[in-house]
């Protein structure tokens, strides 16, 4: 009998093409994300899932589908996925690693940039006609050059943001569970406590993935730590920030600014009061989003769910 694969919304490329060789595939027709209820119904009978990070995978649903072998989602971060009961399952999960790194790693670095340049207010400054002589004093932000980072979660992403701050003459400081030796001989990344990077830092960079750990981590005393001048940007997930803490830091003074690629809620409404915020950049979590990137994280996510039908090893497997 051919395997039954879910997917549950159209990704880039041909990946859907190529998984229709190895099962009868169902793809949620409509250009968001699925009805919760109609996942359900599909999984019941689904061998295969093909998911993105938006759908949440909960035990509940797992336990509903009774023939399932395997999950692939096409993102890196799993945190929307039950990884426990999967594992008592014995449902296999892939993910997307590596092939998003550069990309994401650049977009902390474009969010650091434009909120530390003030580019937000400053695109608006030009449009709204307020551009009328050059000013000495207008619009003035912050150094980016031989200032220190500060990178929480020093994984494949972290490191790759470190590389990129040699290039600008930074101190390089990181927090992670556990010493990552190739940051620290080739990028001169120094392993610090939290506090003491919260202390020390003038842009915060949050690269770690969301656990039980990180979740609410940047909260009201994490920024009362911070400079008054500091920059936090967040393209990890947006609960490891606690919001009203961010907003109450942001208003106050407590920080300076910050650039965000996640936000909690997500998506944030329009009218939420951290948007209308001047000095802080929000934009709807495109971390990994570039052509390139996003189709060889379709074609991963079709070679794990491939593989694991075949019986094959996944090229990225979490559980
Ligand atoms: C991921 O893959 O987890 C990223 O958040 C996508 O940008």
């Amino acid at each position: 009998m051919r395997d039954r694969i879910i997917v549950t919304r159209q990704p880039p490329g041909r990946a859907v093409e190529r998984l229709d060789s190895h099962g009868d595939v169902w793809m949620w027709p409509h250009d968001r994300e699925i009805d919760h209820s109609v996942l359900e119904e599909k999984m019941r009978s689904a061998t295969a899932l093909y998911c993105m990070l938006t759908d949440r995978i909960d035990r509940d649903l797992l336990e509903s589908a009774g023939d399932l072998k395997v999950i692939s989602t096409m993102a890196v971060g799993v945190d929307n996925i039950d990884l426990d009961a999967c594992r008592e399952m014995g449902i296999a999960v892939g993910h997307t690693p590596e092939v998003l790194t550069d990309s994401t790693a650049d977009m902390a670095w474009t969010l650091l940039m434009a909120a530390s340049r003030r580019i937000e207010e400053a695109v608006a400054y030009v449009k709204n006609g307020q551009w009328g002589r050059w000013e000495p004093g207008a619009l003035l932000g912050l150094d980016v050059a031989r200032t220190t980072i500060g990178i929480v979660g020093m994984g494949r992403i972290g490191q790759t943001v470190a590389r990129r701050a040699r290039g600008f003459d930074m101190e390089i400081l990181y927090f992670s569970r556990s010493p990552q030796p190739h940051a620290e001989s080739e990028h001169g990344a120094v392993r610090v406590e939290f506090d003491e990077l919260l202390d020390r830092s003038d842009h915060v960079v949050i690269c770690c993935a969301l656990t039980d750990d990180t979740r609410g981590m940047f909260d009201a005393d994490a920024f009362a730590r911070m400079k008054r001048t500091a920059n936090v940007v967040n393209i990890a997930r947006g609960s490891i920030v606690n919001t009203d803490a961010l907003r109450d830091a942001l208003t106050s003074g407590q920080i300076r600014c910050a650039g965000l690629d996640v936000t909690d809620p997500e998506p944030v409404p329009a009218d939420h009061p951290l948007v209308a915020l001047p000095n802080c950049t929000v934009i709807p979590h495109l971390g990994s989003a570039t052509e390139r990137t996003r189709i060889a994280m379709a074609d991963l996510a079709a070679d794990n769910l491939i593989a694991a039908l075949a019986g094959a090893s996944m090229p990225a497997r979490i559980v």
